[in-house]
């Protein structure tokens, strides 16, 4: 018989090989070389670089970077000299310069030697392309107020001070001084030359040098690496910050901000992976990496004051966070394995500014088209098309809205993409257009992998031109996916993508129509026999570039060449619509991602809200998790919960694995097929606030959803509060993320009260209050002060919402006062570039109601134009005996009642309304209370 702990040892086995998460299969930071090499050097432990031959160069400064002479791991016999020999580190080329709002960008490379050695990678095409042009600030001169410092100013109050030995660079305040960021603060900088192979260096044997800096072997796979060691990595330090969040994606289940790696007094762990990996059954807690990179850190602390940290780099990355060696400070170590520095350090100083700063570099989020706001439906796989007749039937049976039917993979004839399964799916337009009469869109995916098939079109032409990215003896790689034997389009070179792109106009897209949308998965790339599930590192991209230098940015290149596409294909009159599974910095300008296949799980549940919200924060709020969870059957219960807070992410759409029962809304009996409608009405009624949070986001860089320290910067409480969000500024929500709840502990920030959503009950604000958990709804609040737009007639699709009249919810705070916005246009085209909407701000005050146009006045040649009015406006904390309203122009009056606070059937809570007041919303008007 088998000892007791060894039964529960097995016992623990087979649980953990249940849960699948294969760690094996992805390497660690001690199997990474280079993350081994940079993470075993404690603070000041090297000598440290130094600047030499500072100048100003065209309104920037320009400096050599000289590594240090007794440098251990650069074996410099010669520090001075600019080295024939080929063994000797050179000097790095160092610029500096202050952009427009705020920013110092920060570029090290490689001099370009007399020998013309191979320049290293600079990732194009993620920068704004006029970037330079449009921000850069040319200075007119460098100050040096001490000997061996440079400083510049930055934007009014900050500058930047470069001190020359040792090499540290430090954006601070003027004139106090104080620090707000720095880089090289710990010495350790450092970045690996390109050289030649000399005798000795390590083949990846595995032993030997131990360090494998050329050849390196993982599991069965080896990387020839060529070109040998080529990594950067250096330290950051954000002051006045007390937490750091951004760099997604990372699964989070147990903190908003990032918990530190390393340090006193913290559980050591991995650093925060950045390696676009198809993980299966990802755990929902933990640092590795997941199916995206965006290496942007923002930082915020007790001061109120915010900054960030963008380094534009596409290799793999690792970050460690340090536990915090004094208060109000936070020290990062950043290490990738190829690449150059192009580093952005933005000053804020609010948590807004950091973000506007990060738009300005790498783009605002695209305007989508609001049916893609509303809910979409998916599964892997809707069968054939009697399937999907019958699930949109359902659809209507049942009274729930939904907008977007999903074919998952199993629709193409062999997961040929562009291609359909005639036996299943015969009439593929057909199909589309019985969708399309009820306003509703279908989304079909298409994935970069291509069948090698000499039939197969895709293939045949990528073939004949070269188009596939190459292995790493020069011919067209081959990996294993979904079809078989697949190869993977050179997305990096702009002919492909041109190419690509032209893939979805309707003529080459057979069976395509104009409601057709795309959804690109498996784009990290997924490689089920490549080394961790993914591409080598040695294959070869267009201008001779190895996939480890790209790597995290090949999602972004699909995606983009995809949403291309789609503009193309509406003669850039259509906003495209594209869901891809991997992302990089700048994939917000094409189109919504989501957090990939999660599991049916509490966990997953609430891990759902720190990974949106660490999305958001870092550009990408068109973002969601499959509502309901991918792996796995969720209870009822547990399906409930996701449906109430899913409702609430900026992109919401239910799926599931095909393994799992179907779980379609309405077959989980009566009761929860109400509470499911009744979450997803919630949603449609609140489309036209969020299509507004869409429009400022595509601004300012602000997301739709928001972690509470957005808007209460310099409230405590909420900086690692990631239970809890905020949907633009005016509501807030919590999740229920346990089974069968009683209570629930809601923070509400702020001096003035929220008004429950469910029943206009107000409660205060800077206060923690236990609430009861009711099965209807999770707890959501509107805060007083704030005005929300609603549309509350229940139709089968948002398209057929488009002109019904609106409700205005407005909550009244202390002063009796409130505003709020409403942004309005034709939700398809880009005709609001040239001045299309209706752009309006409500202000409540001194019992008068004001429309405000805030559209510009002559603010572009096209004009759109709504006939919608307000039909109801509902006013939360109206002192009693207000009889009715006055509406001017036109002295009409309307009465002041008591009616629904919401369109619930029967049992809903009322609330002083202004009846028919019929104001149009394209109107200005006001609205005085009596
Ligand atoms: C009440 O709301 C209005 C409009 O949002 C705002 O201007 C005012 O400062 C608020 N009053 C208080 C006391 O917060």
């Amino acid at each position: 018989m088998l000892p007791r702990s060894l039964v529960l040892l097995q016992l623990l086995l087979l649980l953990s090989s249940a849960s699948a998460w294969k760690k094996d299969e992805f390497r660690n930071c001690d199997q990474t070389p280079f993350c081994k090499r940079a993470r075993s050097r404690p603070p000041h432990s090297l000598p440290s670089f130094s600047v030499a031959d500072v100048s100003l160069s065209d309104g920037s400064l320009s400096a050599l970077l000289l590594p240090p002479s007794s440098h251990p791991l650069h074996q410099v016999v010669d520090s001075a000299s600019h080295s024939d020999s080929p063994d000797s580190p050179r000097p790095l080329l160092l610029r500096l310069s202050a952009l427009h709002g705020g920013i110092l960008r920060l570029e090290i490379d490689e001099l370009e030697t007399a020998s013309g050695s191979r320049r290293r990678f600079r990732v194009p095409d993620v920068l704004l392309p006029d970037v330079d042009d449009r921000l850069r600030l040319r200075l007119p001169r460098l100050g040096s107020p001490a000997p061996g410092l440079s400083t510049f100013p930055i934007s009014p109050g900050f500058e930047a001070a470069l001190r020359h030995d040792p090499f540290e660079l430090v954006v601070r305040r003027s004139p106090s001084g104080d620090p707000v960021l720095s880089f090289n603060s710990l010495g350790l900088f450092d970045f690996e030359t390109l050289r030649p192979k000399r005798h000795g260096d390590g083949d990846g044997d595995g032993d030997g040098d131990g360090d494998g800096e050329w050849a390196e072997r993982f599991r069965s796979h080896t990387d020839s690496r060529p070109r040998g060691p080529q990594s950067v990595s250096f330290d950051v330090s954000f002051h006045g910050a007390d937490f750091v969040y951004g760099v997604p994606e990372h699964a989070l289940s147990s903190s908003l901000a990032l918990r530190p790696t390393r340090g006193p007094g913290v559980d050591s762990s991995e650093p925060y992976r950045l390696f676009n990996l198809d993980v299966f059954e990802y755990l929902a807690d933990s640092p590795f990496g997941l199916y995206g990179s965006v290496p942007f850190m923002l930082a915020h602390g007790a001061g109120a004051s915010s900054s960030g940290f963008f380094w534009l780099n596409a290799a793999e990355m690792q970050i460690d966070v340090l536990a915090p060696s004094s208060a109000g400070r936070v020290d990062t170590l950043w290490m990738c394995e190829a690449g150059v520095v192009d580093a952005f350090f933005f000053v804020g100083p609010g948590p807004k500014d950091v973000l506007a700063q990060y738009a300005s570099v790498t783009g605002a989020p695209a305007m989508p088209q609001q049916f893609a706001l509303a809910y979409h439906q998916c599964r892997w796989n809707y069968r054939d098309e009697e399937d999907v007749a019958a699930v949109d039937a359902g659809f209507d049976e049942h009274d729930i809205p939904y907008d977007v039917l999903w074919l998952d993979i199993e629709h193409t004839d062999g997961r040929r993409y562009f291609t359909w399964d005639r036996a299943l799916f015969p009439h593929p337009e057909q199909m589309q257009q019985r969708l399309a009469a009820k306003g509703r869109h279908m989304v079909t995916i298409v994935d970069p992998h291509i069948k090698r098939d000499d039939s197969y079109y895709i293939h045949k032409e990528a073939t004949e031109n070269g188009y596939y990215v190459k292995d790493a003896s020069g011919n067209d790689f081959e990996g294993w996916c979904w079809p078989g034997s697949s190869s993977y389009p050179d997305i990096l070179n702009p002919e492909i993508r041109e190419w690509w792109a032209d893939k979805f106009s309707l003529q080459s897209y057979k069976g395509s129509t104009p409601s057709l949308y795309i959804w690109n998965d498996m784009n990290e790339p997924s490689v089920f026999n490549g080394p961790e599930v993914t591409m080598p590192r040695d294959a070869i991209h267009y201008g001779n570039v190895e996939h480890r230098e790209v790597h995290n940015a090949y999602g972004y290149y699909f995606h983009m060449a995809t949403s291309d596409g789609l503009l193309k294909r509406g003669d850039g009159k259509d906003r495209p619509f594209v869901l891809s599974r991997a992302f990089f910095a700048g994939s917000q300008r094409y189109g919504a991602v989501w957090t990939g296949d999660n599991t049916a799980d509490w966990d997953h549940l609430r891990a759902s809200v720190p990974m949106l919200l660490n999305l958001g924060l870092t550009g990408l709020t068109f973002s969601g998790a499959d509502v309901g969870g991918f792996f796995g059957n969720p209870e009822p219960e547990l399906l409930v919960r996701w449906y109430q807070l899913g409702a609430f992410y900026p992109f919401f759409r239910g799926h599931a694995h095909l393994d799992t029962k179907r779980r379609e809304p309405w077959l989980f009996g009566e009761k929860n097929t109400a509470l499911i409608r009744e979450a997803v009405h919630l949603r449609y009624s609140l489309l036209p606030y969020f299509y507004t949070l869409f429009r400022e986001a595509s601004v300012s860089g602000v997301p739709v959803m928001r972690p509470l320290w957005l808007e209460f910067p310099d409230d405590k409480e909420t900086f690692n509060n990631g239970e809890a969000f905020m949907v633009g500024p005016s509501l807030l929500v919590q999740g229920i993320y346990q089974e069968r709840e009683k209570s629930v502990s809601v923070y509400l920030p702020g001096e003035q009260s929220w008004y429950s959503l469910r029943d206009g009950v107000a409660y205060g604000g800077s206060a923690s209050h236990k609430l009861d958990v009711r099965e209807d709804s999770i707890p959501s609040f509107q805060r007083a002060g704030t005005i929300i737009p609603r549309k509350d007639r229940f139709r089968r699709s948002s398209t057929q919402m488009v002109n019904d009249p609106y409700t205005l919810v407005i909550a009244l705070n202390s002063s009796l006062a409130a505003e709020g916005e409403l942004y309005v246009d034709d939700g398809k085209s880009y005709d609001f570039e040239q001045g299309a909407f209706i752009h309006r701000r409500f202000v409540f005050a001194d019992k008068k109601l004001t429309s405000v146009n805030l559209a510009p006045a002559n603010s572009g040649a096209k004009k759109f134009s709504s006939d919608c009015v307000v039909e109801r406006i509902i006013v939360l904390g109206l002192p009693a005996g207000a009889k009715k309203a006055v509406i001017e122009p036109g002295n009409r009056e309307a009465e002041i009642e008591i009616g629904p606070l919401n369109l619930r059937a029967g049992s809903s809570p009322v609330a002083p309304t202004i009846r028919k007041p019929n104001v149009r919303i394209a109107d200005d008007w006001t609205l005085r209370i009596l």
